[in-house]
């Protein structure tokens, strides 16, 4: 390997979202990674930093360059220039798009258990979150699509914003899953958010679609959301893409993220972004490498000390699901149980709704030192739980 990820990284003492817990606490929650970024996203923002001026800035030929590089060469999608929007974060987007896309009222249709900040964006802008509650089969996740049918055919569904691939469940939505979906969207007039945030972490040799290559009216009734952020974990940059093939529908989400303030770069936004797309392919193998491995670890780990706890199989994102309902029915208990008990913070399910109050959220994105620290502190946890 090129890249150390087995680095123990210090991130206290920086007002780290995640890292800001007390003495001896060991945060496994957050979608944010323990890792040192790619070297090629360092230089460039010291790069920028060196000319030492930081005023007003606009994303640059390199940024839609990079974008439409990376999803070529990646995953076999053309996006083309002009379909790009740049933003400063992917809920930011979501949260302009539910409001420029649907009334006071609406339903908005989700796939639970999901990142539950979808939820915020829903029900913060007066909107109904309505769940398609997905269905775990024992190993992992399938979508009820007679229940997606009813849910979209609702008088009032006006949007769905789909996680693909999808966190916390971990599944990467086959090309054919996601044409069904789009069918029963079309069928129903509703349009689709395609949240694709996660798409770049995959296991290795795994791809994913984007709802929006599946092209023809598929394409035109969408908007796909990416970033750099997730994969290169620089989400403290704040910046991201929205994707829209239909010219329409772009120029009215352009509106609205320019109303809603949230389409301007900070200076380092766009170079980081670029530099990533650009320069950080290699990194990023070695980091999906690593994660599998922090993966397997886990699995072998459970199965062979806490057979109590079910790992969700899933070949995406690095945070893993973990059905716990042989310990408690309530995993919120257990998660406090177990923060107090041993420092180790992971996330409760029971906020991605479904059926999430069975199930704990771990992140996998440190080295595996402190993924052993974790893990042992997991078991006394669990042991230790009336
Ligand atoms: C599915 C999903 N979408 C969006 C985000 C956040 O995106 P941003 O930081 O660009 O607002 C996350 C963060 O974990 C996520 O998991």
């Amino acid at each position: 390997m090129k890249y150390n990820f087995d680095k123990l990284t210090d991130r206290r003492g920086v007002n780290s979202l995640k890292w800001d817990c007390a003495a001896g606490e060991l945060p496994m929650w957050v979608a944010d990674m323990d890792f040192e970024n790619a070297p090629c996203i360092n230089e460039a923002v010291a790069e920028r930093a060196r000319r030492g001026i930081f005023g007003y800035t606009v994303v640059g030929e390199e940024w839609y360059n990079s974008i439409c590089n990376w999803w070529s060469v990646r995953h076999g999608w053309n996006i083309q220039k002009d379909w790009l929007i740049f933003t400063t974060g992917v809920i930011p987007a979501i949260t302009s798009m539910v409001k420029r896309l649907s009334e006071t009222g609406d339903d908005v249709i989700v796939q639970t258990p999901v990142y539950d900040i979808f939820f915020h964006s829903i029900e913060n802008t007066g909107r109904h979150v309505v769940e398609n509650a997905l269905i775990y089969n024992g190993e992992s996740y399938d979508i009820d699509f007679a229940d997606l049918e009813r849910q979209l055919a609702r008088p009032n569904a006006s949007l769905m914003v789909l996680c693909n691939p999808h966190n916390p469940v971990g599944r990467i939505w086959s090309a054919e899953e996601l044409k069904k979906i789009g069918d029963l969207c079309l069928k129903h007039g509703v349009t689709l958010i395609s949240d694709e945030i996660h798409c770049d972490i995959t296991a290795p040799g795994t791809g994913y679609t984007p709802y929006a290559s599946l092209g023809g009216q598929y394409a035109q009734h969408c908007a796909v959301c990416l970033s750099a952020t997730k994969a290169f974990n620089i989400a403290g940059l704040q910046c991201a893409a929205v994707v829209v093939p239909n010219t329409l529908l772009k120029a009215k989400i352009e509106r609205g993220l320019n109303s809603d303030e949230v389409a301007e770069p900070n200076c380092f936004a766009a170079v980081a972004t670029a530099a990533a797309f650009g320069g950080g392919g290699g990194w990023l193998d070695e980091l999906r490498a690593y994660i599998a491995g922090n993966r397997e670890e886990v699995r072998a780990f459970l199965q062979k000390e806490l057979p109590q706890l079910k790992l969700v199989r899933g070949d995406a994102c690095y945070l893993l699901w973990i059905n716990c309902s042989a310990v408690t029915a309530d995993a919120s208990a257990l998660a406090n149980h177990i923060r107090k008990q041993t420092g180790l913070w992971l996330t409760a399910g029971k906020q991605y709704r479904g059926d999430g109050a069975h199930f704990l959220r771990l992140n996998i994105a440190c080295p595996r030192e402190r993924l052993r620290d974790g893990l042992q502190r997991l078991k006394r946890g669990v042991l230790s739980f009336k």
